[in-house]
């Protein structure tokens, strides 16, 4: 399983990337607005620290916009994906744009026929939403586990990233279904980290490693 990082902030980016389980990034309008950095030069910057996949969003809601913005988009490095949102426009983008080999993100699932066409139009990633599902009161890891059968049936190539990642077991969910990515926010990596019990057991190994010390100098 991929780990992505949901956001367009360097410097957990860097982070992530330090601890080397990082092996993209997805960001959407929202996370680059967080953050009032150049659109372009930002999605460059992270291209050059993560050296992955990094999904970039197109902001028409049109086909030629979409298509021409993400042509533009590609060029910024050869690790761009385009994520496109799921409209009839945005699919037929997605078909054109993998006919001429430029990676897609079909973003905004919300149903396993949503992603039945992103696979169809030959989407490099589909990017279903478990936790805005969930806050809806709808079970967004059953969309993600019929989204995982119906894509095994038929032997779609499309990657499915569990986006919209609110908590670990999110995250340990999605790989109990084999999931190919998830992409989580900075906070969520880092309590992926955490047990009471790795905390407690340091501690006491800490302190009895020092009892040792003190042993040996009697
Ligand atoms: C996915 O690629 C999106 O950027 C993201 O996961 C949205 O999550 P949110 O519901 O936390 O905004």
């Amino acid at each position: 399983m991929k780990i992505f990082l949901d956001t367009a902030n360097l410097e957990e980016i860097k982070k992530g990337v330090e601890w080397g389980i990082v092996d993209g990034v997805t960001t959407n309008p929202t996370l680059i607005s967080k953050e009032g950095a150049e659109f372009k030069q930002r999605v460059k910057e992270i291209c050059d620290l993560v050296k992955g996949p990094v999904s970039a969003e197109v902001v028409s809601l049109d086909y030629e916009g979409m298509v021409r913005e993400a042509r533009e988009l590609a060029q910024i490095s050869e690790y761009v994906v385009i994520k496109i949102p799921m409209t009839p426009d945005g699919i037929k983008a997605v078909k054109t744009l993998s006919a001429e080999g430029i990676k897609t993100n079909v973003t905004l699932v919300f149903s396993p026929a949503q992603a039945i066409l992103a696979a169809k139009a030959g989407a490099t990633y589909v990017s279903p939403f478990i936790g805005r599902m969930d806050d809806l009161s709808n079970d967004g890891m059953r969309m993600l586990a019929e989204i995982v059968e119906i894509y095994n049936n038929y032997g779609f190539e499309t990657e499915i990233i569990a986006a919209s990642i609110r908590h670990p077991m999110h995250v340990v969910e999605a790989a109990l279904m084999g999931v190919d990515i998830v992409t989580i926010p900075f906070a969520v990596l880092e309590r992926l980290f955490k047990h009471p019990m790795t905390d407690l057991g340091i501690e006491r190994f800490m302190e009895d490693w020092k009892k040792y010390l003190e042993n040996l100098k009697k």
